[in-house]
């Protein structure tokens, strides 16, 4: 492949991944971000865009140069960011606004599953707490009541208790309720353009806030990869019923979805079941992914983007074990607070590259200091033979981190390492395996 130049769009930990991946890719000549963060400057060179400006980020593509967009958020997704891109003849990795809409609106998800005959929850879509009651009546406890539109993750109530329940239902207006899936959580992403899917090495991610699953939902608190618990014959499973079936009936509604389309998936005693469709790689999950890919990333998106998939190698992973250990600020998720120096940065970079960290709600303050921007501040990445090792590493990494107030959860991966079934995001679970 020739050189390219990369502009990525977005300033998370999974932005700050990509670009990781990509600055280690020898085909990129040139890295660039919008709006990116302290740690993404590390690696790129920043540009104040503003991301849901389709307009903006295709001038800037453009004056940049650049040969290949990846649009890492759902919002700028959603709102048509890389359809602006991709009319001025830019290759860009990411869905179309209109194939966004399988992470945008729920409903339409349930839609599309249905016309492919995906396996999913049986769900009602309602608008009036009427309908809404009815709705929870029919399917019983626990009660799974989610907003229809975007909401970083925090949409979505899961609950015995009916008044909670209906009050979530009455707070966001449209809602789909659903049936209950129990089992374990897994997160198999897959780069498609649109007709070919080729998909990554799955990953678990633990959305509870704090350890042992309690807590509200999060965007995520950590993930890893691969899962021991789960053989290869998973993700060949979930190829056939689930994600080569959504991308063929996007196509034959005349709106291809290219990008990275990702599975929320349940393994439930039925069989496996999607919790959830996003149109961009997940966060954490990202991390321990790319923590994982030998392919060069830039080949492999650039590949997506201009609908060239099939041409493409296998792509080659490590055999060892990577982990992400978020850590939050304090009052995450309801309102994180945020102005705080993040200190011990540095100590927490392992020489060698095993353990490193990613950069999510965090600015440069005038003296040069890393300041907390956000709920998620950063992710913490290792890698190491197994989990275990991986884990250690991440650990000892976290431990070197000084922010006033933050939390994190200390139960990533725990029973995974242990060689024990993960359970319900990471929760040891009796029921599907
Ligand atoms: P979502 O935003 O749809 O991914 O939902 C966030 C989290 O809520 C999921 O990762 C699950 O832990 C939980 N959840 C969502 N839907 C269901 C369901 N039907 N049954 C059980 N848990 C669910
Ligand atoms: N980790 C969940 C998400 O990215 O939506």
């Amino acid at each position: 492949m020739p050189g390219v130049k990369v502009l990525v769009i977005g300033g998370g930990a999974r932005e700050h991944a990509l670009c990781r991946s990509l600055s280690l890719d020898p085909d990129v000549t040139e890295l660039h971000c919008a709006p990116g963060n302290a740690g993404i400057a590390q690696v790129a060179r920043l540009h104040p865009v503003d991301q849901l400006d389709g307009a903006a980020v295709a001038d800037l593509a453009a004056g940049l140069g650049a040969g290949l967009v990846v649009v890492g958020p759902e919002a700028p997704l959603v709102a048509g960011v890389a359809d602006a891109v991709r009319d001025r003849g830019i290759p860009v990795f990411g869905p179309s606004r209109e194939a966004a809409l399988l992470e945008g609106s729920k409903a339409f998800a349930k839609d599309v599953m249905a016309a492919a005959g995906v396996p999913t929850a049986r769900s009602y879509v309602c608008t009036t707490p009427e309908e809404a009651a009815d709705a929870l009546d029919a399917f019983g406890a626990p009660y799974v009541v989610k907003d229809d539109g975007l909401a970083a993750g925090k949409g979505v109530v899961v609950t015995s208790d009916l008044q909670e329940a209906l009050a979530h239902a009455a707070a966001c207006g449209r809602v789909v309720i659903e049936e209950f899936l129990d089992g374990p959580e897994v997160s198999l992403f897959a780069v498609t353009d649109g007709t070919t899917v080729v998909p990554l090495q799955p990953a678990q991610d633990f959305k509870r806030a704090h350890d042992g699953d309690e807590g509200p939902n999060t965007g995520g608190m950590g993930a890893y990869s691969p899962l021991p618990w789960a053989g290869p014959e998973l993700v060949d499973e979930v190829l056939a019923t689930v994600l080569q079936p959504t991308v063929d009936e996007l196509r034959r509604r005349g709106t291809p979805f290219s990008g990275l389309l990702y599975a929320g998936l349940a393994i439930t005693s039925r069989g496996v079941r999607v919790i959830e469709f996003n149109a961009r790689f997940g966060d954490p999950e990202t991390q321990v992914v790319l923590a994982r890919l030998r392919t060069p990333l830039a080949g492999l998106l650039l590949a997506a983007a201009t609908g060239r998939l099939d041409e493409l190698e296998p792509l080659r992973w490590s055999d060892g074990a990577a982990v992400t250990v978020v850590v939050a600020a304090e009052g995450y998720p309801a309102s994180p607070r945020s102005g705080d120096p993040v200190e011990g940065l540095a100590e927490a970079e392992a020489a060698d590259g095993t353990a490193y960290v990613l950069h999510a709600g965090t600015r440069l303050g005038e003296d040069g200091a890393v300041l907390s921007a956000g709920g998620r501040v950063l992710s913490v990445t290792a890698v190491g033979e197994d989990l275990a090792l991986a884990r250690r590493r991440a650990y000892d990494a976290v431990a070197r981190i000084r922010l006033a107030g933050s939390h994190h959860r200390t139960d990533i991966a725990l029973r995974a390492a242990g060689g024990q079934d993960a359970g319900r995001d990471g929760r040891q679970d009796d029921g599907a395996r």
